[in-house]
């Protein structure tokens, strides 16, 4: 199997899954690191791990249908059977979203349904919750609300920053992501009418 990652800045849930599929020696290859930035942190990563990169910058397409467009064609390139976001912070358009409906996935910085959209970490602050965490979801054109995977839930503790709080979840991202590509490539995992099949044995 390969998998195209997908990214927009620092990548380091790129990372966690470079280097699980580097040391468990999982079945894949990974065909490319992908930004809409030139300026990602994450490109630097891959290429010193030897992985194909390309950059598809949003600010040079006029609309997001043809920023679609254009990235669609350079992950279509190179084939992949998945496409991993990871920190890919642009929303796509539902055509691009049905191209690659049930293998596209996605990492939330929340426990969905719960703060879907951007700054989930002040949102769960401010709602006062005890218990965050992070989700990875296949992609359907509902932003932040395809079938969900896998979760992971941290303790929200009374002298949190959203900083604080924001690390802690990032360490169960590093986590649950990797497992959840592997389970991919590893055939284990798969969407069916919508619903989310996990092999008992992974
Ligand atoms: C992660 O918290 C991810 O869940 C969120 O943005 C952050 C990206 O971090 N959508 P990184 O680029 O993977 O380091």
């Amino acid at each position: 199997r390969s998998i195209v990652i997908l990214i927009s800045g620092r990548g380091s849930n790129m990372e966690a899954i470079v280097r699980a599929a580097e040391a468990e020696h999982w079945p894949v290859s990974i065909a490319a690191v992908i930004s809409n930035r030139s300026d990602s942190a994450g490109l630097d990563f891959a290429r010193q791990h030897g992985i194909a990169t390309a950059v598809v910058a949003n600010k040079d397409y006029p609309t997001r249908e043809l920023f679609d467009t254009a990235l669609r064609a350079v992950i279509d390139g190179f084939a992949p059977d998945l496409v991993v976001l990871a920190g890919f912070m642009r929303i796509l358009t539902t055509p691009f979203v049905e191209h690659y409906a049930g293998r596209m996935l996605n990492i939330h910085p929340s426990l969905l349904p719960s703060f879907p959209g951007l700054a989930t970490h002040r949102q769960a602050l401010a709602v006062g919750v005890k218990l965050h965490g992070a989700t990875v979801h296949f992609v359907t054109p509902d932003l932040d609300h395809g079938p969900i995977v896998v979760q992971a839930a941290v303790p929200v503790l009374s002298t949190d920053s959203e900083e604080v709080l924001a690390e802690r979840v990032l360490q169960q991202e590093h986590l649950i992501y990797p497992r959840a590509v592997r389970w991919f490539v590893e055939g284990k995992l798969r969407l069916d009418n919508g619903r989310v099949h996990i092999d008992p044995s992974a």
